[in-house]
């Protein structure tokens, strides 16, 4: 097929605490390619982790774009905070410096973020969270992102934030009984704080939950993580 006959294929790449995950979507946002990972290089400094993403990149057949996913705040494709990956990141240009390692343009926006964009049905107040090493969170008003919201690091109950009693470490030393109790408390704090008209769940942990989830509340595949990377190129 020569260039000019396919659409324009977007390389969606997912960082996160534990794993790297990239995969191809047509114009659509449909997948055009296997999703494949890479182990989170230890240290996660950014020299390794960008090595890590071209070498995935390099599996994936071609591309024309690429978004990123990234577990902290990012503003105009620079990192603002990266608590769950190496202080190191903070004020790295990650969109020009893959922009420039790839040869081919970049966007880069919070990675529960990229997780709504590719769950939310675009009405109402609709909340999105994610599970995974960290807390992720992301509010939608009317399919409008509200920015930066950290509810990870916000206080939540006993002194700790959301990400302290619920994030990946949480879940390792309290066991899946009252991480999942823990869950159920959350979410009615959340909803008695924005009366969402939807909150969907994400992220590894999400294979993890145990409890009835009130109707209001939807578990998303983790590939949204993925999917949701077509969003940041609608202009
Ligand atoms: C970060 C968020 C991120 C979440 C999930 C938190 O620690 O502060 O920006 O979305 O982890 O990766």
């Amino acid at each position: 097929m020569s260039e000019q006959d396919r659409s324009t294929r977007t390389l969606a790449v997912d960082i996160g605490g534990s794993g790297i995950k990239v995969m191809v979507l047509d114009e659509e946002g449909q997948p055009q390619t296997e999703r494949s990972r890479l182990e989170t290089p230890q240290p996660p400094k950014p020299e390794p982790v960008l090595e890590a993403i071209a070498s995935l990149a390099s599996g994936q057949g071609e591309f024309d774009r690429v978004s990123v996913g990234f577990p902290g705040v990012v503003s105009g494709g620079i990192i603002k905070t990266a608590v769950n990956l190496d202080p190191s990141w903070i004020d790295f240009d990650l969109q020009t410096t893959l922009k420039d390692r790839l040869g081919k343009p970049v966007r880069v926006a919070n990675d529960a973020d990229i997780q709504g964009l590719g769950a939310i049905a675009g009405t109402g107040v609709e909340l999105v969270i994610t599970l995974g090493t960290g807390f992720g969170s992301a509010l939608f008003v009317d399919g409008i992102l509200v920015p930066n919201l950290e509810l990870g690091h916000h206080p939540f109950r006993k002194g700790e934030t959301y990400e302290q009693q619920l994030g990946r470490s949480a879940l390792d030393t309290v066991g899946s009984k009252r991480w999942n109790r823990r869950l159920e408390k959350a979410i009615a704090s959340l909803q008695n704080l924005f009366n969402c008209d939807r909150i969907y769940i994400g992220g590894g942990n999400t294979k993890k939950i145990a409890v009835e989830l009130p109707p209001q509340v939807k578990i998303v595949p983790n590939v949204s993580g993925l999917l949701g990377g077509i969003a940041l190129w609608r202009d």
